[in-house]
């Protein structure tokens, strides 16, 4: 801490400039300590719902040692279990080599080193030669541990610890400003995941503000500015557009392009995301938006074409039995664009569309990260591809999307520098940077963030 630095210890803080230390991304320590501090007390999002639709259908989710089952046990019913056996230890269900997780339906969980087996609610149904135990594997010494799980917004929570505080409190407010949107129903499109040569921290503040979009993506710069806030909700934060007067509905993610005529900018803006990013936005937005300028007249006020806009795409999803939910302009401004769940999960959220990023350790090396990042959307009844998370290395990915990866490998590298000083989030556009290290910190017991 500076002769003059403060910890920041409230979101009230947040709002000065700040100095964000190193240490929390490139510390070995620090990313040891991550293990027992943070990963092993917080509810991580596992997975969703849908991946595990029948009875006995299951997941698997690592995060830096540990690994979890979760099983869908009866149709009402999810568990979620220490994923290793209770005998002498071994990894009870193993990740199939270059997947991101296992996934597949079992009628029991067999080990495969000396047999013990257990049912779909953990409990041991078989183990050979039990009488030489003396009768002493009672009280769940042979069954599987009982993992913290709950379900929200259509995922899998899992918390590590054994006596959490609730889900819906530590989602609080995310969760009841997210509900309007029925993320539950939205389904992936394509979901792509990768190792990548920073920690896990500067891949979530690389999609987590709106300050970089106009020189790492220029590109967009050319249908409208992106001018966006970021406010701090308690362990979480958001962000999101300051709307253009007259167009609240328009500070959401489906956003009109700006210019001489909207009609043809809201195109090419639609036309370009789709290329190039295939987020944010869904097949009949794009083809809307391409009809726009033969379906209104030269000179239609932008309000208007985006009221005709979005109010076709709505129309003509809804005759496909794709519906989407409406969201009060009010309520769109205070949700914003996207919540960053702490620690390490970001949900980017629309009406019809969601982009989803989650960013976790790769081992104890704070120089590495799982990266992943999936995009949902409504679908008609039964129409929803099959999709699996693909292992892409950083070139395949959109090109956007390559854009930040850019940044974020720099980043790593950057901060190592004997001359940097700590990062400087804008105290409006990032905010989200200073509230995930005030928060951290809390459970880390260092790196707090420090006015200046
Ligand atoms: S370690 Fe699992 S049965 Fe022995
Ligand atoms: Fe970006």
């Amino acid at each position: 801490m500076g002769e003059e630095g403060r910890i920041v210890q409230s979101a009230e803080d947040l709002t000065v400039p700040l100095r964000v230390p190193a240490e929390a991304y490139i510390s070995p320590d620090y990313a040891r300590a991550e293990r027992d501090r943070l990963w092993r007390k917080v509810w991580l999002q596992a997975g969703r719902l849908e991946d595990i639709p029948e009875v006995g259908d299951f997941l698997t989710f690592d995060i830096v040692d540990d690994s979890v089952i979760v099983v869908r046990a009866s149709e009402t019913e999810i568990h979620a279990f220490h994923n290793v056996c209770p005998h002498r230890g071994r990894k009870l269900v193993d990740t199939p080599p270059g997947k991101r997780n296992a996934r597949g339906h079992r009628r029991s969980f067999i080990c495969g080193y000396h047999g013990w087996t257990f049912g779909l609610d953990g409990a041991n149904t078989y183990l050979e030669h039990q009488e030489d135990w003396q009768g002493r594997l009672c009280a769940g010494r042979a069954d599987l541990g009982v993992v913290q799980v709950d379900t929200w917004g259509g995922w899998i929570w899992i918390n590590l610890a054994p006596d959490p505080m609730p889900l819906a409190d530590y989602l609080h407010p995310a969760a009841g400003m997210l509900d309007p949107y029925g993320l539950q129903n939205m389904r992936p499109r394509w979901r792509k995941w990768v190792v990548f040569e920073c920690n896990w921290k500067v891949a979530m503040e690389a999609f987590c503000e709106t300050y970089h979009v106009s020189t790492t993506h220029p590109e967009f710069m050319e249908f409208g500015q992106f001018r966006g806030w970021a406010r701090n909700q308690g362990l979480h934060s958001n962000i999101g557009y300051d709307a253009p007067k007259g167009q609240e509905e328009d500070s959401g993610k489906l956003r009109l392009g700006a210019g001489e005529d909207p009609r043809l900018t809201t195109a090419e803006m639609q036309n370009f995301t789709w290329a190039n990013a295939n987020t944010n936005t869904t097949r009949k937005l794009v083809d809307v938006a391409n009809r726009l300028k033969d379906e209104l007249p030269e000179g239609t006020p932008a309000a208007e074409v985006s009221a005709y806009w979005i109010g076709t795409a709505r129309k003509e999803d809804a005759e496909r039995g794709v519906i989407w939910p409406t969201v009060d302009p009010q309520h769109t401004a205070q949700a914003g664009t996207a919540w960053q769940i702490f620690p390490n999960f970001q949900i980017g959220h629309a009406v019809n569309n969601m982009l989803c990023y989650q960013a976790r350790p790769y081992g104890s090396d704070p120089d590495k990260c799982i990266f992943e990042a999936a995009v949902y959307e409504l679908w008609p009844e039964g129409e929803a591809p099959e999709t699996e998370w693909e292992y892409t290395a950083p070139a395949d990915w959109p090109p956007v999307l390559q854009q930040d990866f850019a940044n974020m490998a720099a980043v790593q590298q950057g901060m190592k520098n004997v001359g940097f000083r700590g990062a400087q989030p804008n105290p409006y556009m990032e905010r989200s940077v200073a509230s995930l290290h005030m928060n951290l910190a809390k459970f880390m017991g260092t790196g707090a963030p420090e006015a200046y």
